[in-house]
């Protein structure tokens, strides 16, 4: 098993975040010890949003951020690329977005870019496990995919414990995603059932003060 004292990450997603102080937003982040920021690709066909441009991956990047690309999009095939070269670290392309999925991963890696799975509500873990040897990231949404400030979906996390059980049972080490109504209320659900990777967006920078937010999202999950 995963030792239990391993800390899960919290990886605030920009989508929530106050684009006209971006900068002031993500040093404010950074100073509350967060390393790690998801960047929401939204097509407005895949999910009924649209959101942002490899830039915005760019601007993560140069200031320091490990950064995964989350990519809510139809054609992933045809845009990891652009990511990957804007320095994402992680791209994650949705498995009902993936005729082939072994060649989008592949794609993506050869972009220069770790790859990540992920899977919507309706989506059973199951589906992730041919691919498991493969990726870098795991992403189980915990909401539907398309906005920020939705409620939890506590349903999602038996997906959460048998991709956990199945990362410990072949000895892997991907990283589990939870994406999609965490905070303070739910986020050491998801890090008990075993995600180790932990995106909240409005949680972190609809408040007052994300830096304070940040901590106390770190404090339920240290
Ligand atoms: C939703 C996005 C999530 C969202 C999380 O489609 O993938 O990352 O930004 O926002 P909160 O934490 O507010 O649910």
């Amino acid at each position: 098993m995963t030792p239990a004292s391993l800390r899960a990450r919290l990886v605030p997603s920009i989508l929530s975040a106050d684009l006209s102080r971006l900068g002031e937003q993500l040093a404010a982040v950074r100073d509350a010890g967060v390393d790690w920021v998801s960047v929401d690709v939204m097509d407005g066909h895949f999910v009924p949003n649209l959101s942002f441009g490899p830039d915005f991956v760019r601007l993560c990047k140069e200031r320091g951020f490990f950064v995964d690309a989350h990519l809510m999009v139809s054609n992933p095939d045809e845009v990891c690329g652009a990511f990957a070269k804007a320095g994402a670290d992680i791209v994650t392309a949705h498995l009902e977005a993936c005729p082939d999925a072994r060649a989008t991963l592949e794609r993506i890696r050869r972009a220069g870019a770790k790859p990540g799975l992920a899977i919507k509500p309706a989506t059973p873990a199951e589906g992730l496990l041919p691919w498991l040897d493969g990726i870098e990231l795991a992403l189980v949404m915990t909401v539907e995919p398309g906005f920020g400030g939705q409620r939890f979906m506590p349903g999602m996390l038996p997906k959460i414990e048998t991709l956990r059980r199945e990362r410990d049972r072949r000895g892997l080490g991907f990283w589990i995603q939870a994406d999609g109504g965490l905070n303070e209320e739910t986020i050491s659900l998801a890090a008990r059932a075993g995600a180790d990777s932990i995106v909240a967006g409005s949680a972190v920078f609809s408040a007052a003060d994300p830096a304070a937010a940040a901590r106390r999202l770190l404090a339920r999950i240290s």
